[in-house]
């Protein structure tokens, strides 16, 4: 047997390493409090779970469903960027309900790049973006995220012979890992770039509904003109805590939405529609669960930001996404810091070089932790910098 190529070369994927070290840990009998996967803890609200029962019940819904989802579905889906947004969508054109935003975003390579075509990727960055421009065959262009630009590309630095094998620009903010976030001027520019360079532009807004001290992150598609050069990837997940029932949108320039239909027709048979009624639930019922749970994320936020700060971990609090950026402190790698503090207080959180090379210097922590880990773990940093001071003297 001979796996091809492409999977060879593949890196393995980020979480799937880290979760395979803690196993290894907990199954060593050791307590490991983990900071690394932004996977909502707070269960999915009630009225949305009540739906999802209901339809699983009626067996219309135990059938192949429509590669486009079901009307109702693109109705609400549009409905709520009306709302949220002020953005109107054509239901049928504009908008593509996902098996999660991932899944689209790792089609759409598919749908724009060819052997040895380019697609701009951020770096720091959600490793999806580039790792379906490999798998298209193309190859990913870094534009490095740096806090002297407040982890902004800086479009006009990008090489004009990279700019003519370029076909996709991609963005994403608030941002994963940094938990930076755009204005509306920065969308304006990215779309009159895009224009002046003809390329489809990708933005990656799972976090849009995470935000925090009266922050409201905008959306791409609120930028003048966005619909003609770009989509928008969205999510159930972080908004409504549903990780697990793989929902997300794509909304935004018909043309792409219909390549990737095209694309997403030939390989996956839709999301099961009961899934597809919880996330109508979830986008017309009562938002008052986003509130609740921002709530939440940002005392511990600020419970975060205390410690690390006082350890010599640099954090600045975010005001929107799931993470905490921290800076390594002088003598570390991102890995010695993640490695060290696994090995001697069994805390886990993620090197930023994992998310690209410009990542190294920080290390990312999830705001996604229960409380009662949260406070083990806040103790354990908090006593880390004995065991750090005590590392010092010895040497
Ligand atoms: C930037 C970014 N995009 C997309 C996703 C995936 O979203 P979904 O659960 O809808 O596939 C994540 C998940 O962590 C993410 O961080």
């Amino acid at each position: 047997m001979r796996i091809a190529k492409r999977v060879e070369n593949l890196p393995p994927y980020l979480f799937v390493e880290i979760t395979k070290k803690i196993a290894e840990r907990k199954a060593r009998g050791e307590e490991v409090v983990s900071f690394a996967i932004g996977d909502p803890d707070i269960p999915t609200p009630s009225h949305i779970i009540d739906r999802l029962c209901q339809a699983a019940q009626d067996p219309a819904n135990h059938r192949y469903p429509e590669t486009d989802g079901l009307p109702e579905l693109r109705q609400a889906i549009a409905g709520w960027y009306e709302r949220r947004f002020g953005v109107s969508l054509d239901a049928d054109k504009e908008v593509l309900p996902l098996i999660g935003a991932k899944e689209g975003i790792g089609h759409i390579a598919f749908c724009f790049i060819d052997p040895g075509d380019v697609a701009l990727v951020p770096d720091p960055a959600y490793p999806v973006f580039s790792i379906g421009t490999m798998l298209a065959g193309g190859v990913p262009y870094y534009m490095p995220l740096v806090e002297e630009n407040d982890f902004l590309p800086d479009l006009g630095a990008i090489p004009d012979y990279i700019l003519e094998k370029a076909k996709l620009l991609w963005i994403n903010y608030p941002n994963n890992p940094t938990s930076a976030i755009a204005d509306l001027d920065f969308f304006n520019r990215v779309v009159e770039f895009a224009q002046r360079h003809e390329l489809a532009v990708c933005h990656d807004a799972p976090y849009s509904e995470v935000a925090f001290d009266g922050y409201q992150p905008v959306s791409f598609m609120q930028a003048g003109r966005a619909k003609e050069i770009g989509v928008e990837f969205h999510s159930l997940s972080k908004s409504y805590n549903m990780t697990g029932w793989r929902i997300g949108m794509v909304v935004g320039n018909s043309e792409m939405i219909d390549a990737l239909k095209r694309i997403k027709s030939n390989l996956d048979s839709g999301i099961p529609q009961a899934i597809q009624y919880a996330a109508i639930e979830a986008l017309t019922g009562s938002q008052d669960c986003i509130q609740e749970h921002n709530a939440i994320y940002q005392r511990r936020r600020d419970l975060i930001i205390d410690v690390l700060n006082s350890i010599g971990l640099e954090a600045k609090p975010p005001k929107a996404g799931l993470y905490i950026w921290a800076k390594v402190p002088e003598g570390y790698t991102s890995v010695d810091l993640a490695t060290d503090l696994l090995e001697e207080i069994g805390v886990v959180v993620i090197p930023g070089v994992g998310y690209g090379k410009n990542g190294e210097g920080y290390v990312r922590l999830s705001l996604t932790i229960p409380d009662a880990g949260l406070a083990k773990g806040l103790s354990r940093l908090a006593g880390w910098h004995n065991i750090r001071r005590e590392h010092k003297a010895k040497k």
